[in-house]
Formats: C-alpha cells, structure tokens, sequence
C-alpha cells in the first residue's frame, strides 16, 4: 500500500469541524481587529529563508525541505509566513501606500521535524503580520488579537509567556555576558550548546537539555540589559496587557527559534500538549524588512498552529455538521421522485442527499442517523399517490405528512 511520509497528516471529515471551529474564530477576530487577508506562495527560493529566519537557526541549519528546480535554482517549501509576508511585502511596493498594513494568513507549513504529538512536518497556521509602527499598542495589539482567538476557541488553560529581547543597542552587551557565564560552564554544556556558545550564544537560552536547562537557572537575564527606549516599550506593552485583563507572565529567557526578533517576545503555552507546549507564538521584528531590502519598517506579529489548538480544544465540544434532509424512497417509481425532490431541495439551498440504490428504508433510514439529517423526506406508495410527503424530525422521531407543494418552504423555514 502507498502510504503517506511521516509527520504528515491526512485530516478527515470527522476532524474538520474541529478544524472550522478553530479557523472561523480566528477569521471572525482578524475581522474584527481590521486584518486583511494576504495568500503568498507556498515555496520560495531558498534565500527568503536564510536571510529571513537566520542560517544558524535549527529550522535553516536542519528543518527545511529544499530542492533544486528544473533550473538549478535552490527553492524551499515555506517553514512559517513571516519571511514569505516580508518579502511580498517589499516586492510589492503598492502595500507602502499604508501608514500600517495589517495582514492574515492560513496555510500549511514544512519542517523536517523529528514528528511526534503536535509536531509535524506538513502542518497548518494562522498568522497575523503588523507594518509601519514601533508603538507599543500594536505588540498589544497582536497579543491580544491571539488571546480573543484562544478564548473564542474555548482554550481556557494556558499561560502567556511575554519578554523582551531589546534592539541591536542594549542587546549586544547582554550577549557578551551570557557568553561570559556560559563559557565558565562549558564543559558541562550539551554539543548543540557548545556549538551556539560561539555561533548564536542567543539561542542557548532556548535548549531544552536537562543539563543545560540547569545552567540557564542562574543565567543573566536580557530584562536587566534593556536600553531605556526598550525598557519604556516593553513597561508599556505589559502596561496595556495589565490595563485589559489580559494576564501574562514575564519569562526572561524566552528568546524565540528565530533570529528576526527584536524586543516583544511571546509564546501562548498549555500543559494540555505535553513536550510541544506552543500553541502560538511571535514578536516584534524591526529590522526584517530592511533585511529584504526596504525601507525602514519596524513590525510585529503571531502565528498559531492549527493542529496543535485541535488538540488543546479537544475537549472543547464543536458542532456536528448535519443536512436539513434525507430523503427516502421505497420502490422504482418512488426512487426517481426521490431524486426529483432531492435537486429541487438542493436548489432551493437546502442540503440533502439520499442513497439512489436499492437498499432497505430501515438501512436508508439508519443513513439518515449517520449523516446527522436533521429530517427524514420519506416517499411510498401513499405518498406519491396523495402528493404529499412524510417528513420525520430525526431529534424527536415526529412523524408528518406534508403537501408537495409546500415542503420547500416548510423545511427552509426551519420547521420539519
Ligand atoms: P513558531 O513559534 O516557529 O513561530 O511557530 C508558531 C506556531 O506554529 C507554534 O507555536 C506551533 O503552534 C506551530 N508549529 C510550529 N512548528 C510546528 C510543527 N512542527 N508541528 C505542528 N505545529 C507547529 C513562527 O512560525 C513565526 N513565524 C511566528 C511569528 C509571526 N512571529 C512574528 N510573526
């Protein structure tokens, strides 16, 4: 048998009102928060990546899924939006017109991930990408758009972890004394972390060993390295979140898998998901859009893994999609007027089907349970020859004759 490659899924009928659950809360708040929707390719050449996200990062150094077209160019199946949104972003210099731009994207993302439980190499998010401010209201803006979706997606438990990384003024002295700390240790760090000791010593914060984890308890902290304009951006995005009851709690070594960062860090995080604890997560990044070769355009933004809030919601119950009719039919002459009546319902908006063989009305009408119908169209002998229906209401097992002529706007209007 052909199967799939691991780490990628195939999500069935049963899963998708899960999956709308998740996806329409989040577009009716981007709505709301005057998000427009932005749809960039799902592979670019490789360069967006490296430049964008940093080539010392696990996702560059390991993750990518990257091939060479049919001319020799290197081209990579996107592991996030944000690079791709940037680089769209400048290349379409129409989007500058905007004093801000605010932008939403849905899509499935690749990384070559070892996969297990909420990690997967194929796997969808939501994201919200902000331009053209630096102003404090909008890294609340964008945390507190993620908390409405959360919210409105029934997540109850999590936490929402918030920092600040500061700019390339502050940030560089704080470097130097966690390299400082960390070189002292190094025998006892892990060969990952010996490696970013010299390559990104940023990331060091970020390992997940045990050994290293303890190390970090006694590290220097990036908070007590801020610049002034750095520690007044950040007093005020925790200002505004303290202001709206959106709470948060303050974890200094939270530096983020990306290198774009500058100052707003955040991750949503929840125990409900065992060793992949983010369900979403981003920050501020000023210095991106320069990266691709534009102007001067500090932004920030989230994304949120859609798989990963299916299982957070799991226990979040969702509405079973159903059909306004099934219609069933007992012998030939009742099997064609059967599919009459089921055009003329699908025309008139109404969802119906109904199962053109031959089979018992007790198997057709066991279909009608499994398809969550909300009613039973039933046609006989009697019925084609009165010109009526027997419509039975699947929820109370009602039974009812209804004229032809008037089933439509019976059942659209709600009723049986
Ligand atoms: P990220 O933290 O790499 O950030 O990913 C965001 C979310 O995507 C994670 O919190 C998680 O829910 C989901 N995710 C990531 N990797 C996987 C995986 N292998 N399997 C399943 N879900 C996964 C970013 O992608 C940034 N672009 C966020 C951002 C936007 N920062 C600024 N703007």
């Amino acid at each position: 048998m052909i199967t799939k490659a691991p780490g990628i899924e195939d999500i069935f009928p049963d899963r998708i009102p899960r999956w709308n659950h998740i996806v329409y809360a989040a577009r009716s708040c981007f709505a709301r928060f005057n998000y427009r929707e932005i749809i960039v390719p799902i592979m670019e050449f490789t360069d967006v990546f490296v430049r964008g996200l940093g080539d010392e990062t696990d996702i560059v150094s390991k993750e990518m899924f990257t091939f060479e077209d049919r001319g020799g160019r290197s081209l990579t199946l996107r592991p996030e939006g944000t690079a791709s949104v940037v680089r769209a972003y400048c290349e379409n210099g129409d989007y500058n017109r905007l004093a801000t731009s605010k932008f939403f994207y849905i899509g499935p993302m690749f990384r070559a991930e070892k996969p297990q439980k909420g990690r997967l190499r194929q796997f969808n998010q939501f994201g919200a990408e902000l331009f053209g401010s630096d102003d404090p209201f909008h890294d609340f803006e964008i945390i507190s758009l993620m908390n409405t979706i959360a919210k409105e997606t029934g997540i109850t438990e999590y936490t929402l972890l918030l920092n600040s990384i500061g700019c390339e003024e502050c940030r560089p002295a704080y470097i130097e004394e966690l390299r400082k700390y960390y070189l002292a240790k190094e025998e006892s760090l892990c060969p990952d972390c010996k490696k970013r000791l010299y390559k990104n010593p940023l990331r060091l914060l970020d390992c997940k060993a045990e050994g290293c984890r303890a190390i970090r308890e006694g590290s220097p902290k990036i908070t007590d390295f801020l610049c002034r304009p750095c520690r007044d951006h950040y007093g005020k995005v925790k200002e505004l979140l303290s202001g709206s009851d959106v709470p948060f709690t303050e974890d200094p070594y939270l530096v983020r898998g990306l290198d774009y960062y500058t100052r707003t860090t955040f991750e949503f995080v929840t125990n409900a998901l065992g060793g992949q604890n983010a369900f979403a997560a981003g920050g501020r990044y000023n210095k991106l859009v320069e990266t691709f070769g534009g102007k001067h355009t500090p932004a920030v933004g989230f994304a949120a893994g859609i798989e990963r809030m299916m299982l957070v919601t799991e226990t979040v119950s969702v509405a079973e999609p159903g059909i306004d009719a099934y219609i069933i039919h007992n012998g030939e002459a009742a099997r064609s007027r059967a599919a009459v009546v089921c055009s003329q319902f699908r025309a008139a908006g109404l969802s119906a089907d109904m199962d053109p063989s031959s089979v018992s009305m007790k198997s057709q009408m066991k279909k009608a349970e499994r398809e969550n119908a909300r009613c039973a169209v039933i046609i006989g002998d009697s019925e084609l020859e009165g010109n009526f229906l027997t419509v039975k209401t699947m929820n109370t097992g009602e039974q009812e004759q209804i004229p032809a002529a008037s089933i439509i706007e019976r059942l659209s209007a709600g009723g049986k």
